[in-house]
């Protein structure tokens, strides 16, 4: 034991040093225990599971070219490579975490990904189309019943309460309103309409920590207005981000972070990671070649300006599409969904940002050695 962690110690201080001349990422960190990891959320998290619903192509991506670099195959992951959950299983020594509705797999001993494409916290988003967040629990309570059932009461409850829970929803609720009517987003102002996400979102916490979950990781917003979709395109096809999308993002930001702190106080041993990437995303969009790439308004893979519109694969109405030639130049795959090498950044990011007193900024790497 004393050796043990002696020897932690020394990798840790080992690391450090390394840190400061190549990064220490994603090398075995010691788990002293097995963690296992439960996703949650939208596109930016779905590795498969609306391969296997009842939708439209609209919210699928297991077609050509998406999966085109990584796996070399259509997943349903709606990149040219890994999504964020595929990078962090990497840096916790798991294996990749299936999709919870892939047939034939029932071993949730490493976790499992609910994650759904167009899935918004609120049910009016995308409904009919998607597993909204609540469906997503659901699915979760089965799970846990299963565990129960499986490995008896005391086992499934140090699993459980052991295992990160990784969150990314509600883009798809800011999103929405300006692609196709929502009565409840005109209705509302935007602070009601945020705080009803927040709101069902925490909810949603609650019911996770009831079961069991205490570590979770829960992703903000990012620069919603900026992604090739919502952009506004002028003549010329210069374009400027939506900074009434941006706005939105942010206060869901500034909202959701005070929502975690006042369940910090409400809920006992309830952990938590919620990084500030905003800024850091808006420094790339603005200036990409500081972080090596070369195209950070245009998408690699769709058609019209900026190949804005959402046609990659041909296969959502429009036939027609472009592809670009170097992917690693691009930011944005398609329309509305960051490439691999954009994951790999703000997965690495989330992973070991240097962590501050108030809690929200605890990274990921904590998380899973706590
Ligand atoms: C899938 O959705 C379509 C269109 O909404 C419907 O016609 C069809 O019956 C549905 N299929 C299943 C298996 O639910
Ligand atoms: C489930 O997966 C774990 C980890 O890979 C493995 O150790 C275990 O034997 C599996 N359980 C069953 C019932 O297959
Ligand atoms: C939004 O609603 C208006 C009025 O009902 C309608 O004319 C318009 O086509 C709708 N737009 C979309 C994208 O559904
Ligand atoms: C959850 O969302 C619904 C709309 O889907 C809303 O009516 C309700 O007030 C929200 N709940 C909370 C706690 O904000
Ligand atoms: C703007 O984009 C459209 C669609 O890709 C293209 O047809 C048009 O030529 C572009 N205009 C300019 C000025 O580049
Ligand atoms: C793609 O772009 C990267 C970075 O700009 C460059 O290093 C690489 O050689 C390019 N690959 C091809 C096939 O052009």
């Amino acid at each position: 034991m004393a050796t043990s962690s002696r020897f932690q110690v020394y990798v840790l201080a080992f690391c450090a040093t390394l840190l400061i001349q190549s990064g220490c990422y994603g090398h075995s960190v010691h788990q002293r225990k097995h963690t296992a990891l439960f996703i949650f959320g939208d596109s930016t998290f779905d590795v498969g599971n609306n391969n296997y619903i009842n939708t439209s192509t609209y919210f699928q991506a297991n077609f050509f070219p998406y999966g085109e670099t990584f796996f070399s195959h259509p997943t349903g992951r709606f990149s040219d490579g890994r999504l964020i959950p595929d990078i962090i299983a990497e840096y916790a020594n798991l294996p990749m975490i299936p999709p919870y509705l892939q047939p034939g797999f029932d071993n949730y001993t490493n976790g499992v990904n609910f994650a759904s494409s167009g899935a918004g916290v609120l049910a009016e988003t995308h409904q009919g189309f998607v597993l909204d967040l609540k469906t997503q629990l659901g699915y979760f309570k089965n799970v846990e019943k299963q565990l129960r059932h499986r490995l008896g009461e005391a086992e499934a409850h140090t699993l459980l309460s052991e295992a990160v829970y990784l969150i990314a929803i509600g883009s798809g609720d800011y999103s929405f309103p300006f692609i196709a009517n929502s009565s409840l987003f005109e209705s509302h102002t935007h602070e009601e309409y945020v705080g009803m996400v927040i709101g069902n979102l925490t909810n949603v916490i609650k019911e996770i920590y009831e079961k069991g979950g205490r570590r979770f990781g829960i992703k903000g917003i990012g620069n919603l207005g900026c992604i090739p979709g919502l952009r506004i395109v002028k003549p010329g096809n210069t374009s400027t981000c939506n900074e009434e999308v941006n706005a939105l993002s942010k206060l869901h930001n500034r909202v959701l972070a005070k929502a975690l702190l006042e369940l910090k106080g409400q809920l006992q041993d309830f952990i938590y990671s919620n990084p500030n990437l905003y800024p850091y995303a808006d420094d790339v969009v603005h200036n990409p070649s500081k972080y090596g790439f070369k195209e950070a308004e245009m998408a690699c893979c769709g058609s019209g300006p900026l190949r804005r519109i959402s046609s990659c694969g041909g296969k959502r109405g429009v036939t027609e599409y472009q592809l670009c030639d170097n992917v690693t130049d691009y930011v944005y795959f398609d329309s509305g969904h960051p490439t691999e090498r954009y994951n790999q950044k703000l997965s690495k990011l989330w992973w070991s940002h240097t962590p501050d007193v108030t809690g929200r900024y605890i990274n990921l790497k904590e998380l899973f050695e706590v």
